[in-house]
């Protein structure tokens, strides 16, 4: 396998799924599913078969259905999880079971009520048996980056050993900055001697708003696996937001040196398509997918994307599924954007034509804060007469 490439494991089916309000069932499972695999993500969590009887047939549908991609299943480091997973996953082309155990104290005393020790033998039997059923075996320390780092590295070590794949190491809260993410990776690298068997990976969450940056820091200390959502769904604050650090990974190559298997096209209908299904909205202003992302209002700003958008879009919107950039005129446009918008209307105008129209647009702007396309057709018909007779 290329070793830069970064391996895309989707959770929107599984923890997207726990944003609260959110509740999926089969055939909206199936549908987001397919989209993944048609933007191409490597690995789906379709969900947690345990969890009810309603997910455990979402998942099974998930894996019969998906072709290419490896479709994954959430459970606890428990006996009765892993053989409800396996029930779920067997019919998958390429199954793999995920198990997640949490190793901090806090969530060891005061959640699962275990000595360190147990955790540590529950996570050693929980992956071998595992491993009895299929090879592609994830194991998630939950809780990871407020977890004490050598016992980290020995359960790590220990579960490689008994054959887990992919080691996942979740910023479970969202808690960790990326200079500090970034050398408890680097300390994982180094202290854990067999840590090249498996491929490292990372699950952020998004309490302070850094899950990106974290993943990136992440990916810039050789992680080779990342665990995303669409449009940043899941829990409180969500995940780390897979259009976001996709669009990272691609616009900034030169400096990231690495790479994925999305084809970006697909991430604006897949956004919508998720949004629609989940009935979670997107903001305006949220990065890459909002409706604001590639909109442009102020004169200055506007003048300088019709000489070049790189003036100011470091990315197209092609790039990513949109049509094209949108002008929007308000206050703060300028008579460039708006004679290219009234072209692109239809309108052939003279120069002093023009003006008049900008004049009367701008005193219409400020009594109010957008104004369509409608509204200045209807000020062109109503004051331009030579642009009236050569309107198509
Ligand atoms: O946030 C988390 O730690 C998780 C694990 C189950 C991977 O979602
Ligand atoms: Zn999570």
């Amino acid at each position: 396998m290329n070793e830069n490439k970064i391996i895309i494991f989707d959770t929107t089916l599984r923890d997207g799924e726990q944003t609260p309000g959110v509740n999926l069932n089969i055939e909206e499972k199936l549908e987001i599913a397919r989209q993944l695999e048609e933007m191409g993500v490597d690995v789906i969590e379709a969900g947690f078969p345990a969890s009810s009887d309603g997910d455990f047939e979402a998942v099974k549908a998930v894996a019969q259905a998906m072709e290419k991609c490896s479709v994954a299943g959430l459970c606890r480091s428990v006996a009765a999880d892993i053989d409800r997973a396996w029930e779920a996953l067997k019919y998958a082309r390429h199954p793999r079971i995920h198990i997640f155990l949490a190793t901090s104290d806090i969530h060891m005393q005061h959640k699962l009520k275990m000595m360190p020790e147990e955790v540590f033998e529950a996570a050693v039997a929980s992956v071998t048996m595992a491993k009895s059923y299929c090879d592609d075996i994830e194991f998630s320390c939950e809780d990871a980056s407020r977890s004490n780092p050598a016992f980290i590295y020995k359960i790590i070590e220990a579960v490689i050993d008994a054959g887990a794949t992919t080691i996942n190491v979740p910023d479970t809260v969202g808690y960790a900055v990326p200079d500090e993410f970034a050398s408890f990776i680097r300390g994982i690298k180094e202290n854990v001697p067999n840590i090249n068997k498996a491929i490292l990976s990372v699950h952020c969450h998004n309490d302070l708003g850094m899950a990106t940056a974290n993943t990136i820091a992440a990916i810039q200390q050789g992680v080779r696996q990342i665990e995303t959502t669409i449009n940043g769904l899941g829990e409180r604050a969500g995940n780390c937001s897979m259009e976001e650090v996709i669009m990272a990974i691609t616009t900034r190559q030169a400096h990231m040196g690495v790479s994925t298997d999305i084809d970006t096209t697909q991430i604006y209908p897949t956004s919508r398509i998720v949004s629609e299904i989940t009935g979670v909205p997107i903001s305006i202003t949220k990065a890459i997918v909002g409706d604001n992302a590639f909109a442009h209002e102020s004169g200055i700003h506007q003048h300088g994307v019709l000489s070049n958008p790189m003036t100011y879009e470091i990315m197209t919107p092609q790039s990513v599924g949109k049509t094209e950039s949108v002008m929007v005129l308000g206050k703060l446009s300028g008579r460039h954007a708006f004679s290219d918008r009234i072209r692109a209307m239809g309108f052939e105008m003279e120069r002093e034509e023009i003006n008049k129209a900008f004049k009367i647009f701008k005193d219409l702007c400020d009594k109010q804060k957008r104004v369509s396309d409608e509204e200045i057709a209807q000020i062109i018909t109503d004051h331009c007469i030579y642009a009236q007779a050569k309107a198509i």
